[in-house]
């Protein structure tokens, strides 16, 4: 069982996509709305919160944990031991920027506490990447999300107050010439086609889809050996292939739960838990109040 934790809608969206991927496995689930915002936390108060989401979910069973947030990422250390896997999503993302940049100026949308941190500067450096992080703290962008904005793609075409956000915080990145752009909070994922089309036809979006994927199976093969998330029937697929592979998939999931736990505001959270899933009604997911 794979567990995620988020302080609310953003690793959803992570959810949603690792659970297709991995059409066997059960997940566990943790929106911390209670302590939303993160990103205008303190570092040592999210790293506090950190801990106490791993320790609930390896409780409730996770085999694996995906820090599904960037701030919270943020405080993980190299040296922390944990009884399970953890992993972040910071990593994924900027191996995503190095693939597709292609002038190496990259532009990063992230909370407060992510560029404060300077983590993704410190990483590229790290990592040894031949890239130019520019970094932009997005402060409204991800409680827009949370309260309503991760629905404003389906049904608004223009949105005022989205416009505005994106034009304060992407036009500084764009006079920098950056070609890519860094979704650097997992909230702004939903909002990655109206960014998409503010930045235009020869920039690219990136985020931590892919690589967290690629990174998920390798370290299940090494530690439990082949299958061991289920993937036998499902390699990692082009959208073309998604769409041919959809109904084996959905037979597939008859046997996997996704279970997920949610404290703090839960007005109307199942409801839009099934918006976001759209189609797939038939996945059995059971929310808890906590
Ligand atoms: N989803 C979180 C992230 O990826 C941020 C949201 C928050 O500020 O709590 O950084």
């Amino acid at each position: 069982m794979i567990g995620i934790f988020d302080s609310g809608l953003g690793g959803i969206f992570l959810l949603k996509e690792l659970s297709q991927q991995f059409p066997k496995q059960s997940f566990i689930y943790l929106a911390d709305r209670k302590n939303f915002p993160y990103g205008e936390k303190s570092s040592s108060l999210v790293r506090s919160l950190v801990k106490k989401n791993i320790n609930f979910l390896i409780n409730q069973g996770a085999e694996h944990i995906i820090v599904a947030c960037n701030t919270a990422s943020v405080t993980l250390r190299d040296a922390d031991s944990h009884q399970v896997p953890v992993k972040g999503v910071i990593e994924a993302s900027l191996r995503q920027a190095k693939k597709d940049s292609l002038n190496k100026k990259v532009g990063l949308l992230a909370t407060l506490g992510t560029v404060k941190s300077q983590v993704f500067l410190k990483k590229v450096k790290k990592l040894n990447f031949n890239l130019q992080i520019y970094q932009q703290a997005c402060s409204l962008l991800a409680p827009f999300v949370e309260q309503g904005g991760w629905n404003i793609n389906r049904h608004i075409a223009k949105n005022k107050e989205l416009d505005s956000l994106l034009e304060k915080y992407l036009q500084p990145l764009i006079n920098k010439g950056v070609d890519t752009v860094i979704m650097g909070c997992t909230h702004y994922l939903y909002l990655e086609p109206a960014i998409k089309k503010y930045i235009g036809k020869n920039k690219k979006t990136v985020g931590p889809v892919n690589f967290l994927i690629k990174d998920l199976y390798r370290t299940s093969q090494l530690l439990y050996g082949p299958d061991s998330l289920g993937l036998n029937k499902v390699r990692i697929h082009s959208k073309k292939q998604e769409q041919k592979n959809k109904r084996i998939r959905t037979k597939e999931t008859n046997n996997k739960k996704i279970n997920i736990f949610i404290n703090g505001q839960n007005k109307d959270f199942g409801q839009q838990l099934h918006q976001i899933w759209e189609q797939k009604k038939d996945i059995p997911i059971s929310i808890k109040i906590i």
